[in-house]
Order: C-alpha cells, then sequence, then structure tokens
C-alpha cells in the first residue's frame, strides 16, 4: 500500500492575518475576509448550512454530477487523456473529488487545502481503500495564487473547483484563479460549479436560514477575531445581515451594529454606530453566459455545462 505524501507550501502567519484583519476593521467601510469564517466551529457550521433545507447549492451541484456522472467522465477524458491527475482545490474532507475516482480513475489525487493539517485524516481513509492511488496532501492559499511544484503538473490533469466558492471572489480575482487553474491543468481541463442567478427570495432564504445557523456562521467570525486579535466583540451586539443586491448579482453578508459601541483590539479600536455594519461575504450569482464568458475571458476555448431542471447551478467544463 502506498502512503501519502504532504506538503505545506506557504503558511500564513497568525500576526500577517491579525494585521490583515485589523486593517479591514479600521477602513471607512468596515470588512474582513471570508475566510475568517473557518476556524474549527466555523467549519463545523458552514458543513451544517450544506444540510439546511434552504442551501440548495450543495445538494444540487451533487445531483447534476451523479445524474451526468457518465457524459461528464467521458467529456473530462476526452480533454485530458486516459488516467489525468485530479486536483481538487478546497478539497476539505475530499468526499466530492472522491466520487470521480470511479468514472477518471486518475494516476495521482491532489487535495489542495489552506492546511496541510485539514487533509492528512481525508487522505489516509482515502489510501486504505486505494491502496494503490498517489495521493498528495498540499496546504496552500490559492485564494492569493494558485501555483503547485511542477512535479505535480507533469501532463494534463482536472482541476476540480466545486461547490461554488468562485462566488466569494470578486471578478477580477475570479478571473486570476480560472486563468491559474487552466496553467494548473496543462492542456487538460477544469470541472467547476457555479451558482446562478434565481428568484431573490430563493437567494435570500438561503442565507439567512430560518434556524439561524448562516447567522451563528456569520457571527462566529467575531469569536475568531477575538482569539486573533485579542478584541473584545461581544457576538450579542451585532446581528446577521443578508440581502440580494441585483444590480451586483451577488448575496452580500453583513454584521451589523445593534447600539453604538467600541470595539477594542491589540493595539487598535474602533467606534461603530448603531446600524454600522461589517462586510463578511460576497456570494456571486452568475448568469450561465455571463460565466461562461469570463472562462472565455481566463483563456478557455472550449467550454460545455451541466445544469439542473430548475436552472439554479451550473457544473461547467472548460477545457483549451
Ligand atoms: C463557500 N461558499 C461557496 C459559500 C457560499 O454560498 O457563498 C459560503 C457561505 N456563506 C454563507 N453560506 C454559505
Amino acid at each position: 500500500m502506498k502512503t501519502p505524501e504532504f506538503l505545506q507550501i506557504h503558511r500564513v502567519e497568525d500576526a500577517v492575518l491579525a494585521h490583515e484583519a485589523a486593517e479591514g476593521l479600521r477602513a471607512t467601510r468596515a470588512h474582513v475576509s471570508p475566510k475568517f469564517f473557518y476556524d474549527a466551529l466555523g467549519s463545523r457550521l458552514f458543513d451544517a448550512i450544506t444540510e439546511l433545507p434552504e442551501y440548495y447549492p450543495t445538494r444540487t451541484e451533487a445531483a447534476i454530477l451523479a445524474q451526468n456522472g457518465a457524459a461528464i467522465a467521458d467529456a473530462v477524458l476526452c480533454a485530458t487523456g486516459p488516467a489525468p491527475a485530479l486536483i481538487d482545490l478546497g478539497a476539505g474532507s475530499c468526499a466530492k473529488a472522491a466520487r470521480l475516482f470511479g468514472p477518471l480513475v486518475p494516476r495521482r489525487y491532489v487535495a489542495v487545502d489552506i492546511s496541510v493539517d485539514y487533509l492528512r485524516q481525508a487522505l489516509a481513509t482515502l489510501q486504505r481503500e486505494h491502496p494503490a492511488m498517489s495521493l498528495v496532501g498540499v496546504g496552500l492559499d490559492f485564494s492569493t495564487r494558485l501555483a503547485l511544484p511542477a512535479a505535480l503538473t507533469d501532463g494534463p490533469s482536472l482541476v476540480f473547483y466545486p461547490g461554488s466558492s468562485i462566488g466569494n471572489f470578486a471578478r477580477t480575482e475570479a478571473l486570476r484563479l480560472l486563468r491559474e487553474a487552466r496553467r494548473t491543468a496543462a492542456g487538460g481541463a477544469l470541472l467547476i460549479g457555479v451558482d446562478f442567478v434565481k428568484p431573490a427570495a430563493v437567494l435570500e432564504a438561503a442565507y439567512d436560514d430560518a434556524l439561524g445557523v448562516t447567522a451563528a456562521f456569520n457571527l462566529n467570525l467575531l469569536s475568531h477575531l477575538n482569539r486573533l486579535l485579542g478584541a473584545d466583540f461581544r457576538v450579542r451586539d451585532w446581528r446577521h445581515v443578508a440581502f440580494f443586491d441585483a444590480d451586483a448579482s451577488r448575496i452580500e453578508m453583513h454584521l451589523e451594529a445593534r447600539r453604538r459601541l467600541t470595539v477594542n483590539w491589540a493595539g487598535g479600536e474602533r467606534q461603530f454606530d448603531a446600524g454600522e455594519r461589517i462586510h463578511t461575504e460576497n456570494s456571486a450569482k452568475w448568469q450561465p453566459a455571463a460565466f461562461e464568458a469570463l472562462l472565455r475571458e481566463a483563456g478557455y476555448t472550449g467550454v460545455r455545462r451541466w445544469t439542473d431542471t430548475q436552472g439554479w447551478f451550473g457544473v461547467f467544463l472548460a477545457t483549451g
């Protein structure tokens, strides 16, 4: 039986993250990157979100991949040739990519996540199930730059980026990541999940569910900042706000101060008026043709897509 390999490409120091968060809090319109959602509790809350009745993206994408599995696998192999390397961005539990092992028979599976530690358990389990497959865990913050060592991009690969996480990037950053994914695929293909525009009520319920799980996910960012920055946010002084901005075609999430208050942290402070907000996330919702145009702008020449019957979500295969 083989054993998984692990490499951490660069680890961002807590002091650097704390500096970044403090800069955002000081900005005229306070903002904090959505990456600060994902401490240990935040990651569990996100997993819970994916099971909520209102949060349709995860199960809609899974159904598209299951219902079109054979056609998607044929199209992938046609682009990559047999036994592609499978490069999984934001792999986490590796469960979504593992469903592609049967149809694609990859020569290597490369799981990429922000910390290699998140991948150890999942890859150990996968290795027992696939003793002869090469498994590599890579710790890399690809939200800044996606570049893998040459030994891992030694031939056509399938880059897999499910979950509609591309929506959490601003357009220019999304374009950069799509270009880097194309380079990483080395003549292979990109398989990516994308959330589409739909009635605002459906979108807003998905980001403000009845149980309050998304509210907890958003508010938990303040507890994370308290630990990271030594800040004194009182979670009860804030409320979760989520709305669809039709002009920008995105869900915005904010934390809104319930009263006038001051937040202190090591080396800084900020006063918030009642109703003042911290912008925590954008989640872009695409028109199918607009996302196809973005893929073409990133350099892909072949684009296919599969969708659900309501046209709520798309899985795109980009090649060339
Ligand atoms: C990770 N990402 C695709 C989720 C989204 O839908 O934008 C994050 C999320 N935020 C609130 N709910 C889910």
